[in-house]
């Protein structure tokens, strides 16, 4: 991975030994990117842990000349039986055809979590992050979801040339509307 923001020093893939030494920096950075209270962290340590032993799971880390997270991305191949999957099947199941939901849902990686330390967004490394993180991957589509509104996401993927596979969402158990949005891989440079 060659592309270098000014955000960072290293990009690089890290294995699920290296994700799990890294877990509680992970979880921090997460919080404070998302303005989570705190506790959120304790309540995604379990689920980040069984993602990172999902198939096709990849995480790349954007680091600080001090070796510390300055951005974190990780997604798995999506497929039957998974929570994401079937809550976006069932959205789609009401509002578009069957063929529709196959063509995004048939092949498909799961982009899961993307985040910037909020002092170091605005600079690249985001983009370089989720370039680097589909980079390579074998399915068709990548996927993710997103609340409506969060501005700064948008843009980044919206600019990467993400389009609406679903909008106003409902996941089970979270009160917020989510958009689903995919595209085609590979991403052109
Ligand atoms: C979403 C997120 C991961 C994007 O990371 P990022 O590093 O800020 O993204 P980028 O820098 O690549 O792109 C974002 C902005 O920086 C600008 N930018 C990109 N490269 C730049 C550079 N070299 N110099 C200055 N600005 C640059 C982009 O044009 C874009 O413009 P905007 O500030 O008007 O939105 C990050 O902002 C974040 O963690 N947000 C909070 C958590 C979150 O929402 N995660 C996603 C949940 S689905």
């Amino acid at each position: 991975m060659t592309r270098m923001s000014t955000g960072y020093t290293e990009l690089t893939e890290l294995t699920g030994d290296e994700f799990r030494a890294r877990l509680p920096e992970a979880l921090a950075l997460y919080v404070a990117a998302m303005n989570y209270p705190q506790g959120t962290a304790e309540q995604r340590a379990p689920m980040w842990l069984t993602h990172a032993l999902r198939e096709g799971w990849r995480c790349v880390a954007a680091l600080d000349a001090d070796d510390h997270l300055v951005g974190l991305a990780y997604g798995y191949r999506g497929t039957t039986g998974q929570w994401w999957h079937e809550q976006v099947r069932k959205g789609l199941a009401g509002r578009e055809s069957d063929q529709a939901a196959d063509a995004w849902l048939s092949d498909y990686f799961e982009l899961t979590e993307i985040h910037v330390r909020p002092a170091s967004q605005g600079k690249g490394t985001g983009e370089d992050l989720l370039r680097g993180l589909v980079d390579g991957v074998p399915q068709r589509n990548v996927l993710l979801s997103t609340p409506e509104g969060t501005s700064r996401a948008w843009k980044l993927y919206r600019r990467l040339g993400f389009t609406d596979v679903l909008r106003d969402y409902y996941f089970a158990g979270d009160p917020r509307a989510f958009a689903i949005l995919g595209r085609a891989l590979p991403l052109e440079d």
